[in-house]
């Protein structure tokens, strides 16, 4: 006879709950926001059923109700309502990120507000950076970057997540955000930001798609892993306090790398094209959505993520 079999342990629920190994729990999640101008605006991404382009107002009731179903955190991002070459609507107090970052913090303060710290959003070429030419220059763009990393923290954010990729972001934030006494405001870099496919549903939704060539000579080429550790080494030595791999569901040999190799708390970005994959399928009925979103997220957690960034949050939140 076997004396071994695994199966025992696997015989009903409570039993299975007992040696679960990995449990998702809403408060890994972080919510994301797209924020616009104007007044009482709720208009639903076509790329992303169920996610919608929010006006202040509309994004501040929707911020009430995601600290309500427990998730603990937004990351905002936003719509400009005018873009110049150097993008500098980033960083103007009155854009919707600022303004909804302000909004949120006073009417949920316990919910960890992110800002999303890029100029592609802002810049009429949709690049990350300052161009040089057709050349993004790093040590311009890291100027412009401080800039906007303390306009989002001075409106009330509580962690600011640069996105850009350029060389000396971290330290360079770090510095502009001492120099202004924002020493409590944590960075959470996106470290290991593959130039990826996954994007395009989230470059129609926050309208910044780059006009002329791809963002491959500064995100990462996604053959690489010795390059992603490289790049969190960097990081960490920079002084970011939270380290993210994006995306998540093609990169999970990337998390578990990462998580083995330092002890500060890791982050995931579940992206715009793994949703978007996601609800069309399952609006076909061709997948159980809940099943699916389910799994993702629990292999994200098992992978080594602390947390995740997903569209899918308040569902979750729901189920859970
Ligand atoms: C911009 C930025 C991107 C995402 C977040 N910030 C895309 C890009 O590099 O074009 C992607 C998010 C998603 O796809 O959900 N720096
Ligand atoms: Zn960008």
């Amino acid at each position: 006879m076997l004396k071994l079999r695994p199966r025992r342990l696997r015989l009903n629920e409570n039993l299975r709950s007992m040696v679960r190994e990995t449990n998702l729990s809403v408060k890994n999640l972080i919510y994301p926001l797209f924020v616009v101008a104007g007044e009482n605006v709720r208009e639903e991404i076509s790329s992303m059923p169920d996610v919608y382009h929010l006006s202040v107002d509309n994004a501040v009731e929707l911020a009430k109700k995601i600290s309500d179903a427990g998730i603990p955190s937004v990351e905002v991002f936003g719509l400009p309502e005018y873009k110049d070459d150097i993008g500098s609507s980033a960083w103007d107090m009155n854009s919707p990120v600022q303004r909804a970052i302000a909004a949120i913090k006073k009417s949920v303060p316990e919910l960890v507000i992110v800002g999303d710290v890029c100029l592609c959003q802002y810049t009429t070429h949709g690049h990350c950076g300052k161009l040089c030419g057709h050349y993004v220059d790093n040590d311009e763009t890291l100027k412009l970057l401080q800039k906007v990393a303390v306009s989002q923290a001075e409106a009330g954010a509580d962690i600011v997540a640069p996105s850009d990729m350029m060389d000396g972001r971290v330290a360079a934030i770090r510095d502009a955000l001492d120099e202004k006494n924002l020493i409590n405001v944590s960075i959470m870099s996106y470290a290991v930001k593959y130039a990826s496919g996954y994007y395009a549903p989230f470059r129609d939704a926050a309208d910044s798609a780059p006009q002329f060539g791809d963002r491959k000579q500064y995100q990462m080429d996604c053959a690489n892993v010795r390059e992603a550790l490289k790049e969190v080494e960097l990081d960490l030595a920079e002084g970011a306090d939270i380290i993210m791999v994006k995306p998540a569901l093609a990169y999970l040999d990337v998390v578990a790398k990462v998580r083995e190799q330092i002890n500060r708390p890791v982050a995931v970005y579940n992206v715009s094209g793994e949703y978007a994959m996601v609800k069309a399928a399952s609006a076909n009925g061709w997948i159980d959505e809940r099943r699916i979103v389910t799994e993702n997220l629990t292999s994200m957690k098992r992978a080594g993520a602390d947390m995740i960034i997903t569209y899918h949050a308040l569902d979750v939140a729901e189920w859970l």
